[in-house]
C-alpha cells in the first residue's frame, strides 16, 4: 500500500521543538524521541524528551505571565481567541494533514477535528466577555454582597493522541478565556499538531508565556508528577484513562488543586425494536467507527432488541463490509479473539491485515455477544462491534449500567416516553437519542463514575478554569444623609 508523507502549504507550521516562554526550545539534556506514522510505521521526526526541568521552566513562564492576562478583560482574551480560530479554519488543511499523519486517521476525520477543534475557541472567544458573577440578598441587615469569577491560576492540561488538536483546543479554549495561563504536556504519540497550533497562537497574539507545550514520551510521568506536584499549578485538566487519572488525582492532592477528568467510557448503545432501523445502522456506524472507534465516547456494547436484532445485524454488517480500512490496535484482536472463543459469530472483518501495513485491523461486527466476553467489559477503543441481543427495556437498561465507567450513552426509538424513562435511567454523563454523534463545543462533555468529572466545552466548560470570590460590604443601606 501507498503511504503518502503529506507536503504542507505552510512548512513553518512544521515544529520540532517544545515552547516554553514565547521560544522553541529542546530539551536541556539534548534528548529526543521519535514520532511515527502508524500508517506505514516510519518516522515523521522527532521532538525533545523534555523532564522534570523544562516543566518547571514552563510552570515559571506560566506563573509570570498570569498577571498580566488576568488583567486583560473578558473581550481582549476573546478578540485573540477569536484570531486563533481564524486561522485555524486558515490552515485548515494543514493542520488536518498533520493530525492524520501521525495519528493516522483517515483525512475526512481529521478535517472533521479540525473544524470541531477550532470550534473551541470561537466558543470560549464568545464566553470569555460573558463572565460574571451574582448579586445577592444578604440575611444579615446592612450587609450587602456579591461574588466575582476569577481565574484560578496556573492550569496543568494533559492531554490524548486520540484528537491531537481537538482535546488541547477544548481545555486551552475556555482556560484561556477564563484569564489562566497554561503548561500543555502535549501527546507522546502525536505532538507535531500540538506545535502548530503553538505556532498560531504566536500569530493570533498569545502573549510569552501564556501557553507553553512540554513535549514528552517516555518522561511522560515526570512532566505529569511535576505539574501535578507544583504548588504554582492550581488546576489539572485530563483527558485519558481511568488508570492514569486515579494516579493524577492521588498526586494532587498534595496540593488540592482544582481537577477536571475526562475519562475512560464504554458506551452502551441500544436499539429499540420502535427505531428507524437505518437511522439506527447509520448512528451504529458513527459512533463505533469515528476516529477509527478510538474516541472516549464510541458505542462499545452494542444492544439490539431482539425483535429488530438480525434485520439490524444484516444492515449494519453490510454497511462496515464496504468500508476502506482504518488502524487498529492489540487490543482490538484480543477482544476479537475472546469473543469467538466464547461463541460468537463474525460477520465481517476479524483480523489483522498486515499486508496494508503494521497497524491495520479489518472493520469487524460480531454476532451472539454474551456479557461475559471482554468486549462487555473493557473499552476496545478500535474498530469492532459487537451486537448483543437483548428484550426488554428493563433487562438492557440494566447492562448498560452495568459498567464502572459512564461516559456516554445511545439509543434509538420513536417512542417518546421511552425517550424521557431511558434518557433518565442511564447511568452516563452524555446521552445521544437517534443520533451516534454528540460532540458538540456548545454541549456539555463529560462523565460520571469512573469516567470522571467537570465538564468541557459549553457554558459550563468555562467554570472548571474559575473560582467564586465573594464579597461582603457590611454597614451599608443607613439612612440618607441630609
Ligand atoms: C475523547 O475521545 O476523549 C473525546 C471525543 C469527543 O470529543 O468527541
Amino acid at each position: 500500500m501507498q503511504h503518502t508523507v503529506p507536503s504542507l502549504k505552510d512548512g513553518s507550521l512544521f515544529k520540532s521543538e517544545g515552547f516554553i516562554d514565547g521560544q522553541w526550545v529542546s530539551a536541556s539534556s539534548g534528548q529526543t524521541f521519535e514520532v511515527t506514522d502508524p500508517a506505514s510505521g516510519k518516522v515523521i521526526g522527532t521532538m525533545p524528551e523534555m523532564s522534570a526541568k523544562e516543566t518547571e521552566d514552563a510552570i515559571t513562564a506560566a506563573a509570570a505571565a498570569l498577571p498580566a492576562w488576568r488583567k486583560k478583560t473578558g473581550r481582549e482574551r476573546g478578540r485573540i481567541l477569536r484570531a486563533w480560530y481564524q486561522l485555524m479554519v486558515d490552515n485548515a488543511e494543514d493542520l488536518a494533514k498533520l493530525i492524520t499523519w501521525e495519528n493516522g486517521k483517515p483525512i475526512a476525520d481529521a478535517r472533521g477535528e479540525v473544524a470541531y477543534a477550532a470550534g473551541f475557541f470561537e466558543w470560549f472567544a464568545e464566553e470569555a466577555p460573558r463572565v460574571g458573577g451574582d448579586t445577592i440578598s444578604a440575611t444579615v441587615p446592612g450587609n450587602r454582597v456579591f461574588t466575582t469569577k476569577e481565574p484560578v491560576g496556573v492550569a496543568g492540561l494533559i492531554t490524548p493522541w486520540n484528537f491531537p488538536a481537538a482535546m488541547i483546543t477544548r481545555k486551552i479554549g475556555p482556560a484561556l478565556a477564563a484569564g489562566c495561563t497554561v503548561v500543555v504536556k502535549s501527546p507522546g504519540e502525536t505532538p507535531f499538531t500540538a506545535a502548530a497550533l503553538a505556532e498560531l497562537g504566536i500569530r493570533a497574539g498569545v502573549p510569552k508565556g501564556v501557553v507553553n507545550i512540554v513535549t514528552a514520551l517516555k518522561n511522560t510521568p515526570e512532566v505529569g508528577s511535576t505539574l501535578t506536584s507544583s504548588p504554582a499549578v492550581r488546576k489539572i485538566s485530563f483527558t485519558g484513562s481511568t488508570g492514569v487519572g486515579k494516579l493524577l488525582m492521588k498526586q494532587s492532592s498534595q496540593t488540592l488543586k482544582k481537577l477536571s477528568f475526562e475519562l475512560g467510557g464504554n458506551a452502551p448503545f441500544i436499539v429499540f425494536d420502535d427505531a428507524d432501523l437505518d437511522l439506527a445502522v447509520a448512528g451504529a456506524i458513527t459512533s463505533k467507527f469515528r476516529s477509527s472507534g478510538q474516541t472516549c465516547v464510541c458505542a462499545n456494547r452494542l444492544y439490539i432488541q431482539s425483535g429488530i436484532y438480525d434485520k439490524f445485524a444484516t444492515a449494519f454488517a453490510k454497511k462496515v463490509e464496504a468500508f476502506s480500512l482504518g488502524s487498529g490496535f492489540a487490543d482490538v484482536s484480543a477482544h476479537v479473539e475472546d469473543a469467538v472463543k466464547k461463541g460468537g459469530e463474525v460477520l465481517v472483518g476479524g483480523k489483522a491485515r498486515e499486508d496494508l501495513g503494521p497497524n491495520f485491523y479489518a472493520p469487524t461486527v460480531i454476532r451472539d455477544m454474551k456479557s461475559t466476553m471482554a468486549l462487555s467489559s473493557e473499552e476496545t477503543f478500535g474498530p469492532v462491534a459487537g451486537l448483543f441481543k437483548f428484550d426488554t427495556e428493563a433487562e438492557v437498561v440494566k447492562l448498560a449500567n452495568a459498567a464502572e465507567v459512564g461516559l456516554a450513552g445511545y439509543f434509538f426509538s420513536k417512542d417518546v416516553q421511552r425517550v424521557y424513562r431511558v434518557a433518565e435511567a442511564l447511568e452516563v454523563g452524555m446521552v445521544g437519542v437517534n443520533t451516534g454523534l454528540i460532540s458538540d463545543p456548545a454541549s456539555p462533555f463529560g462523565g460520571v463514575k469512573e469516567s470522571g468529572f467537570g465538564r468541557e466545552g459549553s457554558r459550563l466548560g468555562i467554570d472548571e478554569y474559575m473560582v467564586t470570590k465573594m464579597v461582603t460590604l457590611g454597614g451599608m443601606g443607613g439612612e440618607l444623609q441630609t
